[in-house]
């Protein structure tokens, strides 16, 4: 297993629409393992594939404290299954030390494929909800921040390019 370097706003790369996985094979699985590897490292719930320069549709989420839960999804789709929102404090390895709120569906369904290349479907709500919302934004090049005001946006960007500058 390696750890993968993850890729930080304001990253043009972070901005790719990911592609559809046509074949679920070991390169995927062995990929798979990598991420999960470099998220529970970093440490984070949620990371997906865009942001360790991989641009095909892959998400690894494990919401839990003792990374008991593990779940993978492969060209996921969601559906809302409420027009509730909620509001939730973000975070993301991509954006580090930045957190802020986003609104989002409360409920939705997920029809995605596992590591086998099985489909499956779950209905999900509370922080799993949140969390894959949030990760699919990633494979379509879409980052939390683009929900927040162009001023805060900018305000982000500035920060974290200081931030890199100092650790160039
Ligand atoms: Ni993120």
């Amino acid at each position: 297993m390696a750890k993968l370097p993850i890729l930080h706003f304001p990253d043009p790369r972070l901005r790719t629409k990911a592609k559809p996985v046509s074949v679920v094979d070991d390169a995927i699985r062995q990929l798979v393992k990598d991420m999960f590897e470099t998220m529970y490292e970093a440490p984070g719930i949620g990371l997906a594939a865009t942001q360790v320069n991989h641009h095909i549709r892959l998400v690894v989420i494990d919401i839990t404290e003792d990374k008991s839960q593990p779940l993978v999804f492969i060209n996921p789709e969601i559906t809302p299954l409420t027009e509730d929102k909620a509001p939730y404090e973000e975070g993301c390895l991509s954006v580090p030390t930045v957190y802020d709120v986003v609104e989002r569906p409360t409920r939705i369904k997920v029809n995605a494929l596992n590591e086998q290349g099985e489909a499956f479907e779950m209905e999900v709500d509370g922080l799993l909800a949140v969390c894959l919302q949030h990760e699919l934004d990633h494979l379509e090049g879409k980052l939390f921040v683009d929900y927040l005001s162009t001023l805060k946006r900018q305000r982000i960007k500035t920060k974290l390019q200081k931030l890199q500058k100092q650790q160039a």
